[in-house]
């Protein structure tokens, strides 16, 4: 039996800047509660544009996003009680930090989601510092967000979206900036997410991420469109595919004086 519940339904969906620039064509698949979905593809092929439909911050052209069995859609986000419980609930962190980040100090930034509740301060402290603990930055609490590094940066960002305590979390690019030891508590944040009941969505271009979270698997491919959905244990083992959407590439040179063609993609120290 299967018991898993969808989360979101997208139903031939497209997405056009100014009309004319494709963003994405008629894209169809679901997303199931309490998993980790992920989206790849390449440069410019449409994730952030899709990570912002999911948020309700973008409304298709064509087609519908079903969430949790309602369309979403500019009616639905004129209601105020609705756009509350959404917005409590359903929070992306964006790829280009800049625009999320508006607070001029890190404490300022964790805590101003809190403070609009009816929480105490004397429980926001402990929130703030919970969660920069999680996050291995309470060393940075006082710091001015305009003196962090790029990396330091994202993962404030990520720590105010976690301190709300989402149902869905959407992460634009998580790993981008940041180093391996980084990564990897990322991902070791994600798993914990999960087992909490939380619906973990990301977008990346980064395999070596895809490898390590094996999330539900969407490829999108240069036209803007889905070129396949699985899981990522299959798609990775699927060299075909993932050289027609140029997530991996095949080079050709002299190896022991012999002309050698080999597939080559950054997640995997490559052997010959
Ligand atoms: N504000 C905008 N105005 C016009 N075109 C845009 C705008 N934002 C994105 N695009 C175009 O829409 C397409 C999809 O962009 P999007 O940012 O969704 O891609 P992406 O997959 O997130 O890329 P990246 O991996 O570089 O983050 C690209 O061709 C891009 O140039
Ligand atoms: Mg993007």
């Amino acid at each position: 039996m299967n018991d898993k519940k969808i989360l979101y339904d997208l139903r031939n969906v497209s997405y056009y800047y100014l009309k004319e620039i494709i963003a994405l064509e008629d894209i169809t698949l679901t997303i199931n509660e309490n998993s980790i979905f992920a989206f790849i593809g390449v440069n410019g092929c449409g994730k952030s544009t899709l990570m912002h439909i999911l948020n309700g911050l973008l409304y298709p052209n064509q087609g519908n996003v079903i969430y949790k069995g309602e369309e979403l859609n500019e009616v639905k986000f004129k209601n105020i009680d609705f756009v509350r419980k959404f917005r409590t609930t359903n929070t992306l962190v964006f790829q280009d930090t800049d625009s999320q980040l508006f607070c001029s100090d890190v404490y300022s930034e964790l805590s101003f989601g809190l403070i609009q509740t009816e929480i105490s301060d004397k429980e926001i402290k402990e929130r703030v510092e919970q969660v920069a603990e999680l996050m291995k930055i309470s060393s940075l609490l006082n710091r001015a967000i305009s003196s962090l590094s790029g990396g330091e940066k994202k993962k404030v960002a990520i720590a105010s979206a976690l301190i709300l305590n989402p149902e869905v979390i959407l992460l634009d690019e998580p790993t981008s900036e940041l180093d391996p030891k980084t990564q990897g508590l990322i991902v070791e944040i994600i798993y914990e997410l999960k087992k909490t009941g939380k619906t973990i969505i990301i977008s990346t271009h980064d395999l070596g991420l895809i490898d390590d979270l094996k999330p539900d698997l969407c490829v999108l491919n240069e036209q803007h469109k889905v070129e396949i959905i699985g899981r990522a244990e299959d798609i990775l083992e699927n060299e075909e595919i993932l050289l027609k959407v140029n997530l991996i590439h095949e080079h050709t040179h002299l190896h022991n004086g012999m002309m050698h063609k080999h597939i080559h993609s950054h997640y995997k120290i490559h052997k010959h």
